[in-house]
């Protein structure tokens, strides 16, 4: 890792400060900060409280047991994630409330009320136990973005098996590293699945997987597309046969609070990718909380969380947050731009979508393709904006803020990791006044510092981010490699803090800005310029959609900052350019952030969930062998960019 130091005066940022309309606040969740006098005052009690949220079988005999750096809360407490998130809906009376509103990119669409939904998560975990799956197994789900993803995750969370999902743009390697992994018994899949267009083979994907992996038994395929595709006699059963001869009620397990929920994948500094653990009482405590105070959401609301459920966003704000409140949720198979790049405009003006969560990656692409898109259609329904994945550059943000919220909607951009299970830091959309740019404070009950390399507390400045008391929805560690999890998070201050391995500083007002992993801060010239900010400069310039930037070894700075730059339509490639934007950057940060080199291209590499692989960049950049690439979305980007950059 590099060398990484802060100075207070590297706030540069302009403190442009919006706050939530008079309406928005009177009707909001959370209209004072009382959640956080509480929290402050006990926050354990606090949790408890949260915690008492959800329907329990058996009260917790202990709320926090914490053995660092193992937590345990609500420890000896019995409750089951399906129940909460169907069953008590239905003895409330809300079966008939639309649970799932799906629309295929294809243009099929079916919808799901909680009912329905209950039916089949009952029907599938029968299914699953009469396959042999019981509780603790480990089931594998990859699939592409259709309700029976949903379903496969609260059929295993019934019986008591762990899920873990892999991503459906995931390659069969990466899958079998996974299965492998993991140890996954069974297999959910489906026969296809449409991405822009095309139909993604995914069972086909799957058998190549399947060669090796021993350990799986059983391989259930829904039918999403014509149903074409090799059934291996023994193993291989459809979804609607299994489900046809399925009992309509299955009962479901008792767990303790500390049972495994689920094993979700997520990259690390090494190629190999770690397992990360979540608990059952926790986790579903921590997001079902953060669903109402930060989407402030209602029993009338649209909820869409463009996340694939292959990602955690997808886990925590699609499938257990939201439908442990009882919400009404859109959700989408396909790309955003097919067949136009109206897309996700359409279907917020179709389903009345009025809380859209998506990321920045995202925004700046609608940016990009320019606001007559979304201008054609009436996102008049919207009144809460979200973001997520990655610092959101104050020119997204204020672009979404006018060109998708109409100045109407406020923007939560919501700070989080797969290893915090919910949302950590963000704004509370009716209470705390918003600063493009900045996703906000600590939530209630969460304790979050800013340390130097010596793990001091600095109360206004730059350092590395820590969440300094254990938090429910924390990770309970990383499957089967419990050194790793030692190291990884807790190596940093021997054992004492939390490391998020993100570099963030914290204003005057206690608003915490995210410069990037920590990882991603270059040192140029003996001065540290994270990518992110030259990043967010580079998008503030018109000319620019998107911007990529990396360290490069330098002899005599040290390193040189080196800008892969996505030009919007129309603007030309050429020196010209390239020195408009040197100067930009120049202007908006100064003269040392200048980037010495700027390579323009189509595309940057990025991970599936739509972050930028920097560390592959910076093997382009420097010239070294690629890495692990089974995290890239198109492969061939990574190919055009060496071969533009060892032209140039
Ligand atoms: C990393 C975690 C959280 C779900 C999706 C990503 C970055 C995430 C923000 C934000 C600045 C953010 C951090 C974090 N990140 N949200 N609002 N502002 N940075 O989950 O793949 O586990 O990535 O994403 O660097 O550490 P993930």
């Amino acid at each position: 890792m590099d060398e990484f130091k802060f100075e207070v005066d590297d706030l540069y940022h302009e403190t442009r400060i919006i706050h939530p309309s008079a309406l928005f606040q009177n009707l909001s969740n959370i209209k004072d900060d009382s959640l956080y006098q509480k929290a402050k005052a006990d926050r354990v009690a606090f949790w408890e409280e949260c915690a008492g949220k959800l329907d329990w079988f058996k009260p917790w005999d202990k709320a926090l047991v914490w053995q660092k750096p193992y937590a345990q809360w609500f420890a000896g407490g019995k409750l089951n994630a399906s129940y909460n998130c169907l069953d008590r809906h239905i003895k409330a009376n809300l079966g008939n409330k639309t649970a799932l509103f799906w629309e295929g990119e294809n243009g099929d669409e079916k919808s799901f009320t909680y009912a329905d939904c209950y039916l089949e998560v009952n029907k599938l975990a029968n299914c699953l136990k009469s396959l042999g799956v019981a509780k603790g197994d480990r089931v594998a789900i990859y699939m592409p973005m259709i309700p029976e993803a949903v379903f496969a995750m609260l059929a295993c969370a019934r019986i008591g098996a762990i899920h873990t999902v892999v991503f459906g743009g995931f390659s069969a390697e990466a899958l079998q590293e996974r299965i492998n992994d993991a140890q996954a018994k069974l297999l959910i899949t489906a026969d296809g699945g449409w991405r822009r267009g095309k139909l993604v083979p995914l069972k086909t994907i799957a058998d190549a997987a399947l060669a090796n992996t021993p350990s799986i038994h059983d391989v259930i395929v829904v039918q999403r597309a014509d149903g074409r595709v090799a059934m291996k006699s023994g193993r291989d059963h459809w979804y609607h046969d299994c489900l046809r001869h399925a009992k309509p009620y299955c009962a479901p397990e008792e767990m303790d609070s500390e049972d495994i929920l689920y094993i979700l994948y997520t990259s690390g500094t090494t190629g190999k990718p770690k397992g990360i653990v979540h608990s059952t009482g926790g986790y579903l405590t921590g997001v079902n909380v953060t669903t109402h105070w930060v989407f402030d959401l209602k029993a009338n609301d649209v909820f869409w969380c463009t996340a694939d459920v292959g990602w955690v966003t997808g886990h925590s704000y699609t499938v257990y947050g939201p439908m442990s409140n009882a919400a009404t949720q859109v959700i989408y198979e396909g790309a955003p731009d097919f067949p136009e790049r109206d897309r996700f405009w359409r279907i917020i003006e179709k389903y009345k979508v009025s809380i859209f969560y998506t990321a920045p990656t995202a925004i700046r692409a609608f940016m990009k393709w320019g606001e007559q898109w979304p201008k054609k259609c009436n996102l008049g329904s919207l009144r809460l904006l979200g973001s997520v994945g990655e610092p959101i550059n104050p020119e997204a943000w204020v672009w979404y803020h006018e060109n998708i919220g109409n100045y109407r909607c406020p923007v939560v951009d919501t700070w989080w990791q797969t290893e915090t299970g919910a949302i950590m830091i963000t704004t509370l959309p009716g209470l705390t006044p918003m600063k493009p740019g900045s996703a906000g404070k600590p939530l209630p009950g969460i304790d979050a510092e800013i340390l130097n390399e010596e793990g001091q507390a600095i109360p206004v400045g730059g350092g590395f981010l820590s969440l300094t008391s254990p938090w429910p929805s924390m990770l309970r560690g990383i499957w089967g490699d419990p050194k790793r999890y030692e190291q990884t998070y807790w190596g940093r201050w021997s054992g004492k803090y939390y490391f998020a391995g993100d570099g963030t500083k914290r204003d005057k007002d206690g608003y915490f800005w995210f410069l990037g992993r920590v990882d991603d801060i270059m040192l140029v010239a003996g001065h540290n310029i994270s990518t992110a900010e030259v990043e967010s400069a580079l998008v503030d310039n018109q000319m620019v959609a998107e911007a990529a930037v990396v360290g490069v070894k330098d002899e005599v700075k040290g390193q040189a900052i080196v800008a892969f730059v996505i030009l919007k339509e129309g603007n030309p490639i050429n020196a010209q350019s390239e020195e408009i934007l040197k100067e930009h950057v120049s202007q908006k940060i100064g003269a040392i952030a200048r980037p010495s080199r700027i390579i323009f291209t189509a595309d940057v590499p990025k991970t599936r969930s739509g972050k930028i692989m920097r560390r592959l960049l910076r093997d382009i950049a420097e010239g070294r062998v690629l890495g692990d690439i089974t995290t890239l979305a198109d492969p061939n980007v990574v190919a055009a960019l060496k071969e533009k950059y060892q032209e140039a």
